[in-house]
């Protein structure tokens, strides 16, 4: 059966405080993971998972997030000129990744808001949501995981990974049941408990499929925790309408969401890299010996 899910829509409005000032004029999503911005790792997902149009909620970035995912003729023009072939080939090939389409959100009432933001083009048919500071490593990618269980099964998909009780204060956490390999069908869910109240220890991850029921329901969605408008808030409505699964995905994440979790990401995938693991190891060495003056 042909994918019909083709809209991957990125929400990228947050304000991004805790990085602080390197997110005064840019958006978290543009600093870099190694060699390209958090995001173009998300929109690298959903392409991976036939995904052929992003739709990106934007705030105040959404000037350097549009320039990034558009053709660039005065760099082009250099690099041409000065025969950089490789790297011209990486800059043009950015813009012909996908569609993509902006939508803004033009105050952070928060992520539940930002998807509301998506309706006017997502509301046809079930459609990818990213949350671009998880990046996911996996084969398949995580957002085709969630997808194969829609296609089977129908209703919404959210990711789940088992955390420590410990940790359940950090996330949405959902009550379920199981209903196939690594599958679960979701009847609750409560957003941020401490291990007291937490109904299991599987916590949403930042990756979902949405049927556009969900759109209905963030209209009349209250503001929940933090004063903002709370998709799980809406997710936990749209669960007791229609069948929402959850999936123990497969793979890695890295939170790019904090300043710790990012630097422990770019060091993670540079060891991974054989061109510059050999810079991790010899960075650490040095900071293992400071030299003198330095
Ligand atoms: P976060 O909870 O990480 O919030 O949002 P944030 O504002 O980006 O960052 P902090 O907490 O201030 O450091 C999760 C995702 O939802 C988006 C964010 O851009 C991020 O991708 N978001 C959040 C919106 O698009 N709009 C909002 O109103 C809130």
């Amino acid at each position: 059966m042909a994918n019909e899910i083709r809209k991957c829509l990125f929400p990228v409005a947050g304000l991004g405080t805790r990085f602080l000032p390197a997110t005064k004029e840019i958006a978290k999503e543009m600093l870099p993971l190694l060699d390209r911005p958090i995001i173009t790792y998300g929109v690298e997902e959903a392409l991976a998972a036939g995904c052929t149009e992003m739709v990106m909620i934007t705030g105040r970035s959404k000037k350097a997030i549009e320039d990034y995912f558009d053709r660039s003729f005065e760099l082009e023009h250099m690099l041409k000129t000065r025969n950089k072939t490789s790297l011209y080939d990486a800059v043009v090939s950015i813009a012909s990744m996908a569609v993509f389409i902006y939508m803004r959100q033009h105050s952070p009432l928060g992520l539940g808001h930002a998807v509301l933001c998506g309706e006017p083009v997502c509301r046809d048919a079930p459609f990818g949501v990213i949350l671009p500071d998880d990046v996911m490593v996996a084969d398949p990618s995580v957002l085709a995981q969630l997808i194969a269980v829609q296609r089977e099964r129908g209703g919404s998909v959210i990711a789940l990974e088992e955390v420590s009780p410990e940790e359940t204060s950090r996330y949405g956490v959902v009550a379920a049941e199981i209903a196939g390999e690594g599958v679960y069908r979701i009847n609750d869910m409560v957003e941020k408990p401490g291990p007291e109240k937490a109904p299991s220890t599987l916590a949403i991850m930042g990756r979902y499929v949405l049927t556009p029921t969900v759109f209905s329901i963030l209209k009349n969605q209250q503001k929940g925790a933090g004063g903002e408008i709370q998709l799980t808030d809406a997710l936990r409505t749209l669960a007791r309408t229609e069948p929402v699964w959850g999936v123990l995905y497969r793979g890695r994440r890295f939170d790019c969401g904090t300043q710790p979790g990012w630097l422990s990401a770019n060091i993670q995938l540079a060891m991974d890299n054989p061109n510059l693991r050999e810079v991790v190891l010899e960075a650490l060495k040095i900071s293992g010996n400071p030299q003198p003056g330095r």
